[in-house]
């Protein structure tokens, strides 16, 4: 550590501290931006923001830990940076200036126990934890569902990426031992009870986050909106995927290119997969459930192709294996996690052999880790 950002953090004077969970989503990929369903909750590992007011107007100071840099910036001069993980906070702030007056100057500790690019969401993470802060240290009184909507602008402003509300919504409003079925059209969403005994949730990154993802990311978007143009032109009330069902869908097969049917295809589907799914999980039928995220996957693969070698590879890897009753790719694709539902007692062997197979096919370490449905954003007590 430099000593300037030594003599930070040794004269921070601690007056509120806030951790800031990442994500796994069961069911329900790219579905969130065509207004459909998602099922996430958030996990146990988190970023860890320490807040202090330090007396100025403008002026505010924050440390990565991860970077060990220190981020200078003004209130009244905000602008992009070159950086990525600089813009997720300066995003986030210049959100917050556009409905609030009452954010002063102050400086701020990020530590994170979360990998980046594994598809946990580590971005929301940082941004729900630093709107969440400044709520608190600044009396903003802004609602939860505020500061996932300034969130989730902050990145599509700052960052660039065109992402749907999934990520903020889970880091902010989960619950310990629930997952949250989302309806992303209306925000209704319900809390259902995570019983996956004796299954535990198993987190394999691939290590891998090819570059295409960002660019994709949008490109999918917006073919699913070039499918909702087309139609929409007929039918009048038709805004989004969610409005459409598999029959009109045919009804354009002649002024829709195969790939974009193929696009609407798997999220229309999906969204009816994430339905059973929590049908399924509040029956106890975690079979089915486990069904039913292979079939999200190879729609991932095969239909809305944004899978990749490393990813298939792991969920090829346990499909025919007892003890693994789901599994699919987690998050935006192209690299990151699979999710997987592994019998308790076999996960110290699953994982031995999975990294060792890995490791043969593709010169790379897959690192592992159990996690659990947990808290959302919170202050520390
Ligand atoms: C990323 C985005 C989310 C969502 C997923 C795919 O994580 O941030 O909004 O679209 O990809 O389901």
């Amino acid at each position: 550590m430099s000593k300037d950002n030594k003599e930070f953090v040794r004269d921070f004077n601690e007056e509120l501290v806030i951790l800031s969970p990442g994500r796994i989503n069961f069911i329900g990929e790219h579905t969130d931006y065509n207004n459909g369903f998602v099922l996430p909750t958030a996990i146990d590992k988190k970023v860890i923001f320490s807040f202090e007011k330090n007396g100025t107007d403008t002026q505010c100071k924050v440390y990565s830990a991860t970077y060990d840099k220190i981020l200078d910036f003004e209130l009244n001069s905000l602008k992009p940076s070159d950086n990525e993980w600089e813009n997720y906070i300066l995003g986030v702030i210049s959100e917050l200036l556009k409905i609030t007056d009452r954010v002063r100057g102050f400086n701020c500790i990020i530590k994170s126990e979360l990998p980046i690019g594994a598809g946990v969401s580590s971005s929301a993470a940082l941004e729900c934890g630093l709107a969440f802060g400044l709520n608190k240290l600044f009396d903003l009184e802004l609602p939860k569902i505020t500061l996932v909507e300034l969130s989730q602008r902050a990145e599509h402003n700052y960052v660039g990426t065109k992402c749907g509300i999934m990520d903020q919504f889970a880091s902010i409003m989960s619950e310990e031992g629930k997952v949250i079925l989302l309806d992303c059209m209306s925000q209704v969403h319900r809390l259902i009870a995570a019983n996956f005994e004796p299954y535990k949730i198993l987190l394999l990154n691939t290590n891998v986050s090819h570059n295409l993802a960002s660019s994709e990311y949008n490109t999918r978007r917006e073919e699913c909106e070039e499918v909702v143009a087309i139609i929409s032109s007929k039918y009048k009330n038709v805004r989004s995927l969610r409005d459409i069902n598999k029959s009109i869908l045919k009804e354009f097969k002649k002024e829709l290119s195969p790939k974009l049917m193929q696009r609407a295809s798997y999220v229309i589907e999906e969204n009816g997969r994430v339905l059973q799914a929590s049908e399924s999980l509040e029956k106890g039928n975690l079979k089915r459930f486990g069904e039913l995220m292979y079939q999200s996957h190879r729609g991932l693969q095969h239909q809305y192709e944004v899978s990749c070698k490393e990813l298939d590879f792991l969920v090829d890897f346990s499909e025919n294996k007892d003890q693994i009753i789901g599994s699919r790719m987690m998050g935006g694709g192209f690299g990151g996690c699979t999710i997987n539902l592994i019998h308790e007692n076999s996960i110290d062997d699953y994982v031995s052999t999975v990294k060792k197979a890995y490791k043969d096919r593709f010169k790379i370490d897959l690192t592992s880790f159990i996690t659990v449905p947990s808290q959302g954003t919170s202050i520390r007590k």
